[in-house]
């Protein structure tokens, strides 16, 4: 007989009423705005397919970010999506019919950046002279100078936000997203460190409040009480005097009859872009607590956010009644499906964010959309979001099962080709093996993990201890060959590298029982930082030597100030040092300096495995090179080739 399905994550998937708005599961997909967007405020086509990928996803709610109300004077980013230009509203209805027609609510944050605007434009209008408009005059650290922003202009950015959410629901929207997180205009307003007003807006918490209630009544107003409203706050803050939480909680009491769903994030401003965007090296849904105390206070429906993708956390969270939503970002880059898959039971299916945070450093450094493990994300609309079946029947023969091998075998796989992997070591994995047992990159091994088993749900034969060598290549024959053989560790020549002591960072998970007393760790790009930090968090003295003057320079600008902030914390760092002869107990530096160090890690780097590469070219004419045996570069750079490797067989 048939068995009927029973949710294995029944509070998760169970649906919430907010208002006449029905969700259709607690699992939310959080703001997220890229700068693919016209230059007049627009969202382009690859946008709108960016919100679409999250709804088609299964995501209840899919909120496009960022709306900026008051264009002059309120815009936080260089694009953004202008809510006053009448020429928004075919690409916002085009996104809220493309969000709807999978099921998912269509949400739209509005948001005013006060103090942290980007102010070009009144730059230029007031002949060179910079400044933005906040609670109070002010001089940011940077020198930019803060005027206080004059009631008639309060008047006129409450009107925009109400004007804003008429759009909104003009374009087909089902709800609004009010910005009071974060640290931008109505959380400078609230905040009792930057709020220093002595008018109506400014002192007690129900004056800080006001211009937010203005707000949220203004909206109100604008899309009539049917319409529900989510306003985002932050629950706190790293610096507490601009974020309290028992303030948080006042201000949710103050709101809460008001609006139909409170968000609570966390964080204030850019310096406390890690409270807002929890890092690798904190657990998974740290500001839940923060969620909890105020849902604790309030009687309206309360939403969570913060590294959540684990499942069973999430069906926790709302199971014992922290919060009535979970809402994720860079988990639904990671896997746009996540919802989907927990409605299905298919959670060991998921492919976990690593918040690495690649998404943020390249929307920063390239003003383009990427996710390391998501080789769809930035091509979106052009990509359809699925992998199209080959016409015809390939046998693919896959070398070497790091991220660019496993990601071209799945894909080859999933396009109805004949895979065979094949893998020279003991496990699946290549580089990323070497992080095992690091508590902070677990996911990366998970991410090898749920790789493997959606491998062999594909029926892709996975063969281990199995080196591809030319004579294999010819003996099996195969119709294409992807080559992915990856990279191997760089091991300077110094004396004593051959030393009992000496430990290669790949070697770190087969040797960690060896490690023992003070550690020194050779070289400082990531995977040294990254080694260090580990080793010193276990409680062991640990010195960082790097020859050049910086360190982690092949980390991205997202993640390397929050690595080199828990360096500086835990370990000793010498730059611009180099290692002339490891000893017994010592490293002796060129300077002729002694380190302490009863344990040495060598970091110095990753070389390709161009030889055993090159003698797998010419054999079969459809061959290609991918992930780290072309360069060793980043897993983004792996999955990306090996993806579109098996997209062109
Ligand atoms: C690429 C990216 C873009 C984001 N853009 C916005 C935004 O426009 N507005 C906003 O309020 N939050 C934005 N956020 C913050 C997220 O909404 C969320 O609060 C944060 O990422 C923490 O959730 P997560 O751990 O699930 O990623 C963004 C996050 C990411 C990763």
């Amino acid at each position: 007989m048939k068995e009927f399905y029973t949710p294995k994550f029944p509070h998760l998937v169970s649906p919430l009423r907010i208002g006449k708005l029905t969700l259709r599961s607690r699992m939310a997909s959080a703001p997220m705005g890229f700068p693919d967007i016209t230059e007049d405020g627009c969202i382009t086509r690859d946008m709108t397919a960016f919100y679409e990928h999250r709804a088609k996803g299964g995501a209840s709610i899919v909120t496009v970010s960022e709306g900026v109300v008051h264009w002059a004077t309120g815009k936080s980013h260089a694009r953004l999506i202008n809510m006053q230009n009448p020429g928004v509203l075919a690409s916002l209805t085009n996104t809220a019919r493309a969000i709807r027609r999978h099921g998912a609510a269509a949400s739209i944050e509005l948001n005013h950046g006060g103090m942290y605007a980007d102010m070009d434009v009144l730059e230029a209008e007031r002949g060179g002279e910079k400044f933005k408009y906040g609670p109070s005059d002010m001089t940011l650290p940077d020198g930019t100078r803060v005027r206080k922003m004059p009631r008639e202009l309060i008047a006129e950015v409450v009107d925009s936000f109400g004007k804003a959410a008429a759009l909104a629901r003009r374009a087909g929207f089902d709800m609004v997203m009010i910005h009071g997180a974060h640290g931008w205009l109505l959380g400078q307003f609230l905040s009792p460190a930057l709020n220093r007003r002595t008018d109506k807006y400014g002192g007690s918490l129900e004056n800080r409040a006001r211009l937010s209630i203005e707000v949220i009544g203004a909206v109100r107003a604008a899309v009539g009480a049917d319409f529900p409203i989510e306003f985002r706050m932050s629950g706190g803050a790293r610096d507490a005097q601009k974020c309290g939480t028992a303030d948080a909680v006042g201000f949710a009491k103050l709101i809460e009859g008001k609006i139909d769903l409170l968000h609570v994030s966390c964080g204030f401003g850019e310096d406390d872009f890690s409270s807002t965007h929890p890092p690798m090296f904190v657990p998974h849904g740290v500001n839940v607590h923060l969620a909890a105390a105020i849902r604790a206070s309030v009687s309206v429906p309360v939403a969570t956010v913060g590294a959540l993708n684990d499942p069973a956390q999430m069906e926790d969270i709302i199971a014992s009644g922290k919060a009535d939503i979970v809402c994720m970002a860079r988990a639904l880059l990671a896997d746009p499906e996540l919802p989907k898959k927990v409605a299905n039971n298919r959670e060991d299916e998921i492919i976990r964010c690593l918040r690495c945070f690649t998404c943020h450093a390249e929307r920063m450094l390239t003003q383009t959309r990427v996710c390391s493990l998501n080789p769809v994300i930035g091509r979106e609309y052009e990509a359809r979001f699925e992998v199209v079946r080959s016409g015809a029947t390939k046998r693919v023969l896959v070398a070497g099962g790091g991220p660019g091998g496993l990601t071209a075998a799945l894909t080859a796989a999933r396009r109805g080709h004949a895979v065979t992997l094949c893998e020279a070591s003991g496990a699946l994995g290549g580089a990323i093996t070497a992080e095992e047992g690091i508590d902070f990159k677990r996911e990366s091994l998970e991410y090898i993990r749920t790789m493997e088993r959606l491998l062999l749900r594909s029926g892709v034969n996975i063969r281990l201890h199995a080196r591809v060598t030319p004579e294999l290549v010819r003996e099996f024959c195969p119709d294409a060959l992807i080559v992915a053989v990856g990279a191997e560790p760089v091991i300077p020549e110094i004396p004593g590298i051959d030393g009992r002591s000496v430990i290669i960072a790949n070697d770190m998970p087969r040797r960690r029982a060896e490690i023992t007393g003070r550690v020194a760790v050779i070289g400082g790009g990531l995977v040294g930082c990254e080694s260090a930090v580990y080793l010193a968090r276990e409680g062991y003295a640990v010195t960082i030597i790097e020859a050049e003057g910086e360190l982690a320079r092949d980390a991205n600008p997202r993640h390397r100030p929050m690595l080199l902030e828990l360096l500086r914390e835990n370990a000793k760092i010498l730059v611009n040092t180099r290692a002339e002869e490891i000893g017994e107990t010592v490293i002796i530096t060129k300077t002729g300096e002694s380190i302490p160090a009863d344990t040495v890690i060598i970091a110095v780097g990753q070389r390709p495995r161009f030889a055993a590469a090159e003698a797998l070219r010419n054999i079969i004419p459809e061959t290609a090179f991918v992930g780290d045996c072309v360069a060793a570069r980043t897993i983004r750079e792996a999955t990306f080739r090996g993806y579109h490797a098996a997209l062109d067989l």
